[in-house]
């Protein structure tokens, strides 16, 4: 079955920040697990360039949209090499593929009975490009904000609708139909309260400006950029043309997304598919926000979290690790550096790292650097083979399927504790002299304990556990989880150990 995993399209209204690198990097560790589990992956990643928001911040840069918006795509683009992110596709909303697109998918509405022109009066936030109803509002020193905090503002003009008013009970019997459509629960059950209290029809073009995707026949109205961005998602695989490639890869299986963008893509979205008669998406998943040393991360409080920064400073595996280790995946987390410090001197460096240069070391020093065969104990067989290491693939897949990232890792560092505890107890440095060959069966166990870490880090961490294998001797080809089925030959030469991480010297 092919997989479909997206994130959401950035703004390109600012430079990236740990609120992208952190939803894209969650899609990229899902979108290496079912490659690495052999699955045939689309893996899509994009910006959003049209809309008030952008065109405001063109104006503000003093540039044309058009060339502001290249500039700062191509800043997100990057982020995915600094990154690491594996994804097969970079989509912008400028492209006339999406705009074609865009065009299709309102005429197909349109053709069925979907859309009509009305006038829409109404409060408009442009900082999250969302209208909201008057009871949703706060008042403070005479100014309307939104939930989100962002001021709203009156607006008043023609407009088209979206009939969503008459899908509200089609989306709640779609919403009990697939209990696992939104996750967490949580957003589930807000997303479900307000469809209850009802929906009204959506305002779904804009006459105010100009930067957008005109509306088909009628050049005075831009889509409403949430239409637009996202049609992205059907954009990519090729769509208005249902015979192309791609198209078998919808519909997508995980939009991953913030918790401030649930409301879009878990009722918006789905009402237009559906209304078009197309499939909906099959999940639809809200990951928390991230506070910096307890504070809410914000332009104006300067404590806006720079990845690349923090890539240089620590590395990238390690901000790869940390981001998806310290916080549950679905909930807030608070980024600190003394937490990402403790991360990567505990458990990457000592608990990981020092395991794979004291086994390495010793089969250099004792064995020749050549692997010894398997030989093992009853209580290898059923403690550290049969409790952790034989179970550890399925357990990973399992928490991945839910989402638990830090649950997922727990399970593997649980078992790397294992393995460091067996290691102690063993004392294989000590067997040289009293049982030479008891000493070849430990270090072969450990290596064994070795492999099946990395390879199942590899999403998380894919070039120091590249790093980690290629020390293993693993060849290229055998680095899946299908591949951990066949033992690597007794006497395969293994290469000089280099150390994998980089510990923080003078840790807070
Ligand atoms: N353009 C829309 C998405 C359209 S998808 C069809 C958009 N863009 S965005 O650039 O504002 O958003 C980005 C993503 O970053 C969201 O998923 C949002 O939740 C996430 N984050 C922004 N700040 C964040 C934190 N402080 N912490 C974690 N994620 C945060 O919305």
């Amino acid at each position: 079955m092919p997989v479909y995993l997206t994130t959401p399209i950035y703004y390109v209204n600012d430079k990236p920040h740990i609120g992208h690198a952190y939803t894209s990097l969650a899609t990229d560790v899902l979108a290496r697990w079912h490659r690495l589990a052999g699955e045939e992956v689309f893996f899509l990643t994009g910006t959003d360039e049209h809309g008030q928001k952008v065109e405001k911040a063109a104006q503000d840069a003093g540039e044309d949209p058009q060339a502001f918006t290249d500039r700062v795509s191509q800043a997100f683009r990057d982020l995915t090499a600094s990154m690491n992110l594996s994804n097969d596709a970079f989509i912008r909303t400028t492209e006339p593929r999406h705009r074609e697109a865009c065009q299709a998918l309102w005429k197909r509405l349109v053709e069925k009975g979907e859309i009509y022109l009305g006038a829409y009066e109404g409060w408009y936030a442009v900082r999250d490009e969302a209208f909201y109803g008057p009871d949703e509002l706060t008042e403070r020193d005479g100014v309307k904000f939104a939930p989100s905090g962002a001021p709203v503002e009156w607006v008043r003009e023609p407009s088209y609708f979206f009939r969503l008013s008459a899908w509200g009970d089609r989306l709640l019997k779609f919403y009990e139909d697939h209990p696992e459509f939104i996750q967490p629960a949580t957003r589930r059950n807000e997303v479900m309260a307000f469809v209850k209290s009802g929906l009204t029809d959506l305002s779904i073009s804009r006459t105010s400006f100009r930067w957008g995707v005109p509306v088909p026949g009628d050049d005075a109205h831009v889509m409403y950029v949430w239409m637009d961005a996202l049609t992205n998602y059907i954009t990519a695989l090729g769509y208005p043309d249902e015979t192309s490639e791609l198209w078998r890869f919808w519909p997508a299986d995980v939009h991953m997304v913030g918790k401030d963008i649930v409301r879009f893509h878990a009722i918006y979205w789905p009402a237009f598919l559906m209304a078009a008669a197309l499939p909906p998406p099959r999940r639809v998943f809200a990951h928390g926000w991230w506070t910096n040393e307890g504070q809410k991360i914000s332009k104006s409080v300067g404590n806006v979290i720079d990845p690349l920064a923090l890539v240089q400073e620590f590395g990238l595996d390690p901000v790869r690790y940390f981001l998806l280790r310290e916080v549950p995946f679905g909930q807030d987390g608070d980024f600190s550096r003394a937490a990402l410090t403790n991360r990567l001197n505990g458990e990457l460096a000592d608990a990981l790292g020092n395991l794979a240069n004291r086994v390495l070391s010793l089969i250099q020093r004792n064995c020749e650097g050549r692997l010894p065969g398997v030989v093992r104990s009853a209580a290898d067989t059923e403690g550290l083979f049969a409790a952790y290491l034989d179970p550890l693939p399925s357990r990973v897949a399992e928490r991945l399927e839910k989402m638990e990232f830090h649950l997922a890792l727990e399970a593997v560092f649980e078992a790397v504790r294992e393995a460091n505890g067996y290691i102690t107890r063993e004392a294989p440095w000590a067997l040289k002299k009293t049982d030479p060959v008891r000493m070849l069966a430990v270090l072969r166990n450990l290596h064994d304990a070795l492999r099946v870490f990395a390879t199942l880090l590899q999403p998380f961490m894919p070039d120091t556990m590249a790093r980690l294998l290629d020390q293993l001797g693993v060849p290229a080809d055998a680095r899946s989880l299908a591949a951990l089925a066949t033992p690597l030959p007794e006497g395969l030469p293994l290469p000089a150990p280099a150390p994998l991480f980089q510990k923080i010297q003078n840790a807070a």
